[in-house]
């Protein structure tokens, strides 16, 4: 049969490349260009050498930009509490393009490298499934004939060195990453106590918040119907969606914007320890929140609160962006963002990002002049003594109540 691998390049996959041609499959490797920091030419020759059919990269950054990463955006997008995303988004464009590589080499078979504990096996599966339901999966670390001979690093180094894989590393990496254009993560190795912070020198996507230049850098971001379409910086313009939010990495990057260090609950109910950096993300969800503020009612602002924003970040986080619910919940997200249009500027200062202010063009709904303490113009004092005294009805009976359950 003929597989389609995704592979990195990395000691797992290519242990995994060697073992299905061992298995006596033909193997075409698939890797994703999402903005991860890569030698292309050295994975290339690499899954060459070990025997792979072909291997083809592919450039999804601008798809994952302006699908996932502004789609996170316009939804304020956030797992609990936190997290913003960064993998979860990157893993329905990954999978997409997988399955149009499988089918177009003609593969009825796709694997991938994911271990069993996590959320990407998870995600990556549910995709392709939706995507092509007959297509059969080759998940290595679940296979009980893969992983009872290989247990762990050791056993996969020594194989390496048996079937002649290059190893570039014997030293096991620190920590599991995860690099792309909207966060690196890091989690296990190193990381796994809890009690003990992070290394300084783990952070690859920002600097150390305290090193960062002592000049704020301002900045403005223009949003038409939620969606960031312009960025302002020192006299420049970024208009195109990849270099606007390449941009605001770099920027991000340089004040140290968008740490975070969490455990989170995995979707099989494990709690894990992660470490992102996100400096683009965190500008934005920033930028459009005040975006939105400006120019969006208060109660669609609620709802959307409770459960669009709450049940998109959770569906992405658990796999479920080909999904039902998913479309139904981003179908009313679009609908409530038609409004959502206002310039936000921002200041980008030493590990935050703050407002200074914002204005819409075509937004009415704020009125300085209705807000105002100094106006009473279309409005009457009186009426506010009424709205209170219904609101009182049932709080106080309320108060009856708790007065008397006090005195028994
Ligand atoms: N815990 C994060 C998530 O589930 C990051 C996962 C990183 N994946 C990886 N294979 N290192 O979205
Ligand atoms: C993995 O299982 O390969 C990485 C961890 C995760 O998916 O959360």
């Amino acid at each position: 049969g003929r597989v389609c691998l995704a592979y990195s390049g990395g000691l797992d996959t290519s242990c995994i490349l060697r073992w299905l041609l061992d298995e006596d499959y033909e193997v075409v490797c698939f890797l994703a260009d999402v903005g991860q920091e890569e030698d292309w030419d050295e994975v290339r020759a690499k899954a060459k050498k070990i025997g792979a059919s072909k291997m083809v990269i592919l450039d999804l950054r601008r798809e994952f930009v302006e699908q996932l990463c502004f789609r996170a955006v316009q939804c304020n997008a956030q797992y609990e509490g936190r997290y913003l995303l960064g993998t979860s988004l990157a893993r329905p464009v990954i999978a997409r393009a997988q399955m149009r590589v499988a089918q177009e080499e003609g593969c009825d078979f796709v694997s991938h490298g994911c271990t069993g504990k996590g959320n990407d096996g998870i995600r990556f599966e549910l995709a392709f499934l939706t995507i092509n339901p007959k297509i059969q999966i080759i998940a290595p670390w679940r296979v009980p004939e893969f992983y009872n001979r290989f247990q762990g690093r050791n056993d996969l180094i020594s194989y390496a060195a048996a079937t002649g894989i290059p190893v570039t590393s014997t030293k096991a990496k620190p920590y599991s990453m995860d690099d792309n254009i909207a966060h690196c993560s890091y989690e296990a190795g190193a990381l796994e106590d809890p009690s003990i912070p992070p290394p300084d020198d783990m952070w690859t996507r920002t600097v150390d918040p305290q090193a960062a230049p002592n000049e704020p850098i301002d900045i403005a971001v223009l949003f038409e119907q939620g969606l960031p379409v312009k960025l302002r910086v020192g006299g420049k313009e970024y208009t195109d969606s990849l270099e606007l939010f390449i941009a605001l990495n770099d920027i991000g990057k340089r004040a140290g914007i968008g740490r975070i260090d969490i455990i989170e609950n995995r979707f099989i109910g494990l709690k894990s320890r992660g470490c992102y950096d996100s400096p683009a993300m965190t500008i934005l969800r920033l930028a459009h929140l005040d975006a939105e503020s400006l120019t969006l009612d208060g109660q669609v602002i609620s709802l959307r609160d409770q459960f669009v924003t709450h049940h998109w970040s959770k569906l992405l986080y658990s796999g479920l962006y080909f999904s039902p619910e998913r479309e139904y919940i981003e179908n009313s997200l679009v609908f409530s963002q038609r409004r959502v249009n206002a310039e936000v500027r921002l200041r980008c200062y030493k590990g935050s990002v703050s407002v200074l202010s914002r204005n819409s063009e075509t937004e009415k709904l704020y009125s300085s002049e209705e807000a105002s303490m100094d106006s009473l113009v279309d409005f009457s004092p009186i009426d506010t003594t009424g709205f209170i005294n219904i609101n009182a009805i049932r709080l106080k009976k309320y108060g009856i109540q708790k007065a008397e359950e006090g005195k028994s």
